[in-house]
């Protein structure tokens, strides 16, 4: 089985020296690589900034700065991924152009256009295969199941991971997570708050299950 994962943030360049960025550690998406490894998967995984570093034979990992880089990597694997995995914090938007360049501070105001970002998830989302599996996280701070279960279908995940940040201690920059798992067919698993290691496995068995049940229908 062949996977890949987008991971970590992504960093917007504004000029030579500055960017745009988020908080995201990459934590998740390195603990899915190592867990579908474990699991004899092959993993491709894009990953922005992060101070991880992964050495495992069945992992390579493609280093990428902004989101349209994270993109165009992604969209080369992704036709020979069964798994897709979108774990990564991507940034909605990026400045319109970056300065050749420092910008000095001339003015007492400084103002940034910004432009929306592709949606990586969504546009390979259209480009998926039946047998394709594909996996995204949401984290939400109100409506959770709702905008998890619009996420999904907006998409096309098979499978949706909800944060809530309302649970102390899942999201970014902790070691611990606290997932539910809704999947396009309407179930849905609460799980308790875990090391980000456990958390990974649980969903690494929940897309194993979900494609050995598409692979091996009832008579
Ligand atoms: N994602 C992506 N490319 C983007 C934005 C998001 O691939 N440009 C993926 C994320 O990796 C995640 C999922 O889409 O798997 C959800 O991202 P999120 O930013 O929470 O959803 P949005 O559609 O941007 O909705 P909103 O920010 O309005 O909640």
């Amino acid at each position: 089985m062949r996977v890949l994962i987008t991971a970590g943030p992504t960093y917007e360049p504004i000029d030579p020296v500055r960017f745009i960025g988020n908080r995201s550690t990459g934590k998740m998406g390195y603990a899915l690589a190592e867990a579908f490894a474990a699991r004899g998967a092959d993993v491709t995984m894009v990953s922005g900034p992060t101070q991880l570093h992964i050495q495992h034979p069945r992992i390579e990992v493609i280093a990428v700065q902004t989101a349209d880089e994270m993109y165009a990597a992604a969209a080369k694997i992704a036709p020979q991924a069964d798994v897709w995995v979108f774990a990564a914090a991507v940034a909605d938007y990026k400045p319109r152009s970056m300065a050749t360049n420092k910008i000095k501070k001339d003015g007492d105001t400084l103002t940034l256009e910004l432009v929306k970002n592709i949606d990586i998830a969504a546009t390979l989302g259209k480009q998926k295969r039946p047998e394709q599996f594909s996996v995204g996280f949401a984290l939400e701070t109100n409506d959770e199941e709702a905008h998890a279960r619009a996420k999904l279908q907006r998409k096309n995940f098979d499978l949706i991971v909800l944060n809530s940040l309302r649970d102390a201690g899942a999201g970014f920059g902790h070691d611990t997570n606290k997932v539910t798992l809704l999947t396009a067919g309407g179930q849905m698993t609460i799980f308790e708050l875990k090391p980000k290691a456990e958390v990974a496995r649980d969903i690494v068995q929940t897309v194993l299950a979900s494609l050995s049940a598409i692979s091996t229908p009832h008579a």
